[in-house]
């Protein structure tokens, strides 16, 4: 949205224009620029296809998340960190879509957005078969069962103060997935499931290592029998040989209970494994998402590109050129014109620097915005 300027036309009145105070006219110029941007939804709504809304649990149409980083003087925002800016993406039922990008550009944003925890600035959400956008607090509480979060820090993300089978029945118990009678056994099976003995129900999260209890938010994840979960590089902080545990109970689940999940992850290796489809952004916004096979084998966005060619390969024959980028990521708050990736994209043009290329669909579910490609 652009915003407002000030009319520069000369007047033409013969009465000179009255001299105001220049802290006056400071101040109703940050108050103007502090209007609540209502206009951010600057593109027309076109509401997905009933064909869409049953193949896919979750479409997201054009979301922004942008925190305030500057106030005026009576405390309205004036300048925003565009975390998350103008993203669409979608889901299909029972699939996996992989995020990837660098640090700070904004994956952990865009999956608590939409999960609600973090109110979005403009954007459509649909989840499950409905239009979520405007759902408040109390609506949300109504879905929030179904759309569950896995954690990248297992440390942080366990209450200390509750054992183990009290952390993985609360949820339970709140949305009564099965009676209260039955909750305990209930629990046991689950952790039994992933990978957690049964007698470690009375125990406290500290007295487990970090794949432990990173099987612990997994079960608590599961236990309310989602469909959908957004898994913010939650193998992360483990060891590489707990990793392949982890991510081969997630997947198993997956294909038992249906899950849809939405992988976040900077390692592209992890990525490749476990996505149906990868999603690529830089700087808050969606640069390349497509077919997890495409994203590997045809990158078409010279950023994807430059991330594939820093994975290493299994062959040492099969030499890659490493594509090295000048610099470093500018900030969300102050993003390059144009093509935000222009500063150290190896391929920019003169028209990078001024125009934000289009993002657009080039084969079947693979899109990219890029100049390199026709923009009409
Ligand atoms: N609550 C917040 N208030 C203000 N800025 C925030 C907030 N949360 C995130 N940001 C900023 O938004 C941008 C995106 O952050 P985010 O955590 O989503 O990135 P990320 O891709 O998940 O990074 P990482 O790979 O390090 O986890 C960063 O510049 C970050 O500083
Ligand atoms: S639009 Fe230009 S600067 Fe941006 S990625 Fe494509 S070639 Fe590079
Ligand atoms: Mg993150």
């Amino acid at each position: 949205m652009e915003e407002k300027t000030e009319n520069t036309q000369e007047s033409t009145s013969p009465v000179p224009p009255k001299k105001q105070n220049a802290f006056v006219t400071n101040a109703k110029k940050l108050f103007q620029a502090g209007i609540p941007r209502a206009s951010l939804q600057d593109y027309d709504k076109t509401p997905p296809t009933e064909e869409e809304l049953k193949e896919n649990i979750l479409i997201v149409n054009h979301l922004k998340k942008y925190f305030p980083v500057e106030t005026n003087l009576i405390g309205q925002p004036i300048r925003y960190l565009k975390a998350v800016d103008d993203v669409s993406l979608r889901i299909p039922y029972g699939k996996t879509l992989g995020i990837v990008g660098e640090s700070g550009c904004g994956k952990t944003t865009l999956g608590r957005t939409l999960l609600g925890l973090y109110g979005k600035t403009a954007g459509e959400v649909y989840f499950d078969g409905a239009d979520i956008t405007d759902f408040g607090e109390r609506q949300m509480n109504t879905i929030r069962k179904d759309m569950q979060v896995i954690f990248q820090d297992p440390y942080s993300s366990l209450s200390p103060r509750f054992t183990v089978g009290g952390i993985i029945s609360e949820g339970v118990a709140v949305h009564k997935i099965v009676p209260r009678d039955e909750i305990k056994d209930y629990v046991m099976a689950l952790m039994e499931r992933c990978g957690l003995q049964p007698q470690y129900y009375e125990r406290y999260p500290y007295e487990f290592s970090g794949g432990q209890r990173q099987r612990i938010c997994i079960a608590r994840a599961l236990a309310v029998k989602p469909k959908f979960v957004v898994c913010d590089e939650p193998v992360s902080a483990l060891d590489v040989s707990i990793q392949a545990q982890i991510l081969n109970l997630l997947r198993e689940l997956q294909t038992e209970m249906q899950l849809a999940y939405m992988f976040i992850s900077h390692d592209l290796s992890v990525v490749q494994h476990v996505s149906d489809s990868v999603g690529v952004m830089y700087l808050g916004s969606m640069v390349e998402c497509g077919p997890t096979d495409r994203i590997f084998e045809n990158p078409m966005h010279p950023y994807t590109k430059s991330l594939l060619s820093a994975v290493p390969v299994p062959d040492p024959r099969r030499k890659k050129d490493r594509i090295i980028l000048q610099g470093s990521i500018p900030s969300p708050a102050n993003p390059p014109s144009g093509c935000r990736f222009h500063t150290r994209c190896p391929a920019c043009m003169d028209i990078c620097k001024e125009q934000a290329p289009v993002y657009r669909e080039y084969e079947a579910g693979h899109s990219c915005a890029c100049h390199l490609y026709p923009q009409e």
